[in-house]
């Protein structure tokens, strides 16, 4: 348990009180102090920046489609899984693999599934803090009034020239770093949690007020429409891997981050719902991402693929324009950076947590450590946006032929390690886990919904997981 007590990422609020509860009062608190960890985990700059972004991208309706279908049959599958190997586990993600493995006399191989995880969670971090840095310079941008009014053209602009800049985004991507790390490196207090608490819902709200701007412009139909009426003659096989990769992404699966959290998760409370009800939160959170923007898109004339920056510059054009944007836009950027801090922490701290176990580091400098090294890995990212934007390290493989440095880590981790690490999880629950434990584990009641469950995990997940690869290798 001293174990579990230093390991905050997993909340030690959750950790103390679920510790505390187990005895007392556990469903209620601990089952909230999950959900609210795991939503914190999730939510992320995957939900208001990439989704719509990937969306634009990918032609919209079919592209949306097929995400809500990876979501709710292979993202809630894989998260029941990995809340539900940490659960038995009952520690970090590696040595719970270990201790599952060794417990239903399995390879000790299946530890590489948590070793890739933290390798993901490295290479992810260092391009999220870059984001995440640009998501901090718009609450100043906002805050000083610099969208007041401000024509679409301007308001590109403002977002091109940032980019334009690498001493102004590491600027950015450094302050976000240092926060990361002096969060993981005190440990997630309970006060954090509170805030997310708090913090989430009033994003919700603003989100709501978006999505209400939204609805009062001329082209929310041609928004709605390009969301949710499917052409499937826009979709790619390219684009059906970025929607699985981006379910992996969004729900922050298959690199141990559920895994940790579900260690503190006590044993009454129900995992399939828990994974269900945070995978719907998350979901709401992207469509109502791509609610807010398509239609200032296409209102303004904009091209819904223009990729990165959509939201940077769509959404400014809003706050420009309706009665107290500076306050709401202001608010907007700082809860956008507070939803990518906390998923920051659940990719940092994997990182540390391992430096602690292997290496007897301690916190403080295992959060040093880590975070200086993925600080610097970032700024590949912020050359890539300008100074080395031509240079393609990949560009002899065909698919690999425009894409950057940044490009190329959003591309392995998301659409490659997430998805493969799932994969092994699925394998892991469906195949060679006890499945007598499973049972008990998730204890779903009645027989038939665990044969389902289990029938998805041994079947559906790998096969669907296996075909996008397979077609996308071809
Ligand atoms: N789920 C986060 C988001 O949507 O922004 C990103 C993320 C966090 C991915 C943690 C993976 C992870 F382990």
């Amino acid at each position: 348990m001293t174990e579990l007590t230093q390991n905050p990422s997993a909340g030690s609020a959750s950790t103390d009180s679920t510790a505390g509860a187990k005895a007392d009062h556990p469903m209620w608190s601990s089952r909230l102090a999950f959900i609210l960890a795991a939503s914190g985990s999730a939510v992320g700059l995957g939900n208001i920046w990439k989704f719509p972004y990937i969306t634009g991208e990918n032609g919209g309706g079919a592209f949306v489609l097929v995400y809500l279908l990876c979501i709710a049959l292979i993202g809630i599958p894989i998260m029941a899984a990995e809340v539900m190997i940490g659960r038995r586990g009952g520690r970090s993600p590696i040595n719970s693999m270990r201790q599952l493995a060794s417990r239903d006399g399995l390879s000790k191989r299946w530890v590489w599934i948590g070793g890739m995880g933290m390798l993901a969670s490295f290479l992810i971090l260092s391009f999220y803090s870059v984001i995440g840095g640009w998501a901090l310079s718009y609450v100043g941008n906002s805050a000083g009034g610099l969208f007041a009014g401000a024509s679409a053209d301007s308001i590109g602009a403002i977002f091109g020239n940032l980019l334009a800049d690498p001493y102004t985004l590491l600027l950015w991507h450094s302050v976000f770093m240092v926060l990361v790390i002096m969060i993981v490196a005190r440990g997630v207090s309970s006060g954090m949690e509170k805030a997310i608490n708090i913090l989430m819902p009033i994003m919700f709200g603003l989100l709501l007020v978006m999505v209400g701007y939204a609805m009062s412009t001329d082209s929310f139909g041609d928004g709605f429409k390009f969301l949710f009426s499917p052409d499937f003659s826009k979709l790619t096989t390219e684009g059906v891997l970025t929607a699985l990769g981006h379910a992996f992404f969004t729900l922050s699966l298959g690199m141990g981050v559920m895994m940790a959290y579900g260690s503190y998760l006590p044993k009454n409370v129900s995992i399939v719902k828990t994974a269900v009800t945070v995978s719907m939160v998350d979901t709401a959170v992207a469509l109502m991402a791509g609610l807010a923007i398509f239609p200032l898109v296409f209102a303004n004339g904009m091209e819904a693929g223009a990729g990165p920056g959509l939201i940077f510059q769509t959404l400014p054009i809003a706050f420009g324009q309706m009665p107290g944007g500076v306050f709401f836009g202001t608010l907007f950027f700082i809860l956008l950076v507070v939803a990518a801090v906390t998923s920051a922490i659940s990719l940092l701290e994997p990182v540390v947590e391992w430096f602690e176990e292997q290496k007897g580091i301690s916190r403080l400098k295992g959060a040093l450590i880590g975070g200086i090294s993925i600080w610097l890995l970032g700024i590949t990212t912020i050359l890539s946006l300008n100074v080395w934007s031509d240079v393609h390290p990949l560009a002899m493989f065909e698919r690999f032929e425009g894409k950057t440095i940044f490009d190329l880590l959003d591309y392995v981790t998301a659409n490659l390690m997430m998805p493969l690490g799932g994969l092994f999880i699925a394998l892991f629950v469906g195949w060679f886990m006890s499945k007598q434990a499973a049972e008990n584990e998730l204890s779903i009641g009645n027989g038939v919904a665990f044969n389902l469950f289990m029938f998805v995990l041994r079947f559906i997940t790998p096969a669907a997981v296996l075909v996008v690869f397979v077609y996308n290798l071809m």
